[in-house]
């Protein structure tokens, strides 16, 4: 377990330094530093919600908000851009963060993507990616370099890239399915680990917008939609669990486990009201209680750092 070192959840081993460091830099270098802003996913709403564990997933592990009791969250819907200011239909994919208040006033975080697998299986992958795009962009990269690159990360990116073509535009936040990717373990009372993965669905089903009808909203028309939505009704996500079978890689953000793995819904969030977003917000994916443990991935544990290193650049330039 990662311990979240204060009850903002900021990472205690956050620093500036090696490839922490070199991966939040090519992250800025892509848009330029934006001020305050995260780094990634820097536009962004929150809200107040409410989550219901219906008690499905108590045998599987003693994580306090996955029991019956209900528990606050608070949830942040993003754009991934570094730029906040871009229109959210030039940022195809969307965030999901749900950070839950536990009984013992401690935090877990789940953060999803609208995408079911990443782009790359290491953290030094990620660097190496960023910085080809960056360069590819400023017209830095010759042809064949860039043939070289591509290749280079075919394998492991290619998913990502075919199902982030594959995106339509958003009707809302609040009618589109996230997956948090990486495996955690539920550990239960026995201390028996299973693999699993997360995913949120909203009740209502998930809708698109044609390219055309997009192109015709407003810039930011999936935080004025979120606006409008709250005043009238509650929209709820179910929370569902995927456990993963002996084959299936725990350590891989790249890999998506097979369709017809067991699937359980395991509780509903309730978005209540939107609000300002809450002093010291930090949604790092590694944060988990009692019960739920860390898989292996890389990736996984590369966030803990990265995410702490951005917080303290946006918490200083405030
Ligand atoms: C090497 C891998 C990754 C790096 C370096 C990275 C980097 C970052 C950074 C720097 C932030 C801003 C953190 C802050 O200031 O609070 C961020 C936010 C975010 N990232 Fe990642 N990320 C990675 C992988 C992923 C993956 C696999 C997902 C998909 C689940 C993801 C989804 C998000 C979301 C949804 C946010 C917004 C969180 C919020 O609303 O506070 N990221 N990422």
């Amino acid at each position: 377990m990662k311990d979240s070192g204060s009850p903002g959840g900021i990472p205690a081993a956050a620093g500036g330094s090696g490839l922490t460091a070199q991966a939040v830099d090519a992250i800025e270098d892509l848009s330029g530093v934006h001020p305050g802003y995260r780094r990634a996913h820097a536009k962004g709403i929150c809200c107040r919600a409410v989550f219901r564990p219906n008690g499905l997933a108590a045998p599987f592990t003693t994580a306090a908000h996955l029991q019956e009791q209900e528990v606050e969250a608070v949830v942040r819907f993003s754009g991934s851009s570094t730029d906040p200011a871009l229109a959210d239909l030039l940022s195809p994919a969307k965030g999901m963060a749900v950070q839950f208040s536990l009984p013992d006033g401690s935090i877990t975080n789940l953060v999803g993507v609208t995408l079911p697998v990443f782009f790359a299986r290491t953290p030094e992958s990620f660097v190496d990616i960023v910085r080809s795009v960056h360069r590819a962009r400023a017209g830095n990269l010759r042809p064949l370099e860039l043939v070289k690159e591509i290749s280079a990360h075919f394998t492991e990116s290619k998913a990502s890239f075919l199902a982030l073509k594959k995106l339509q535009p958003p009707a809302s936040y609040a009618e589109s399915h996230y997956y948090c990717i990486h495996t955690y373990f539920f550990v239960d009372a026995e201390g028996n680990k299973r693999p699993v993965k997360f995913e949120w669905t909203p009740v209502t089903g998930v809708r698109a917008l044609s390219l055309e009808d997009a192109s015709q909203q407003p810039d930011h028309y999936l935080e004025d939609e979120l606006v409008l939505r709250l005043q009238d009704e509650s929209p709820v996500f179910q929370l569902a669990v995927i456990f993963g079978e002996e084959d299936d890689p725990t350590d891989d953000p790249t890999h998506a486990w097979p369709d017809e793995r067991r699937r359980i819904e395991i509780g509903n969030l309730h978005l209540t009201e939107i609000v300002d977003e809450p002093d010291g917000l930090l949604m790092d994916p590694a944060v988990v209680p009692a019960g739920i443990a860390l898989s292996e991935d890389p990736i996984l544990h590369f966030r803990h750092s990265a995410y702490g290193e951005s917080f303290r650049r946006r918490r200083e330039e405030h």
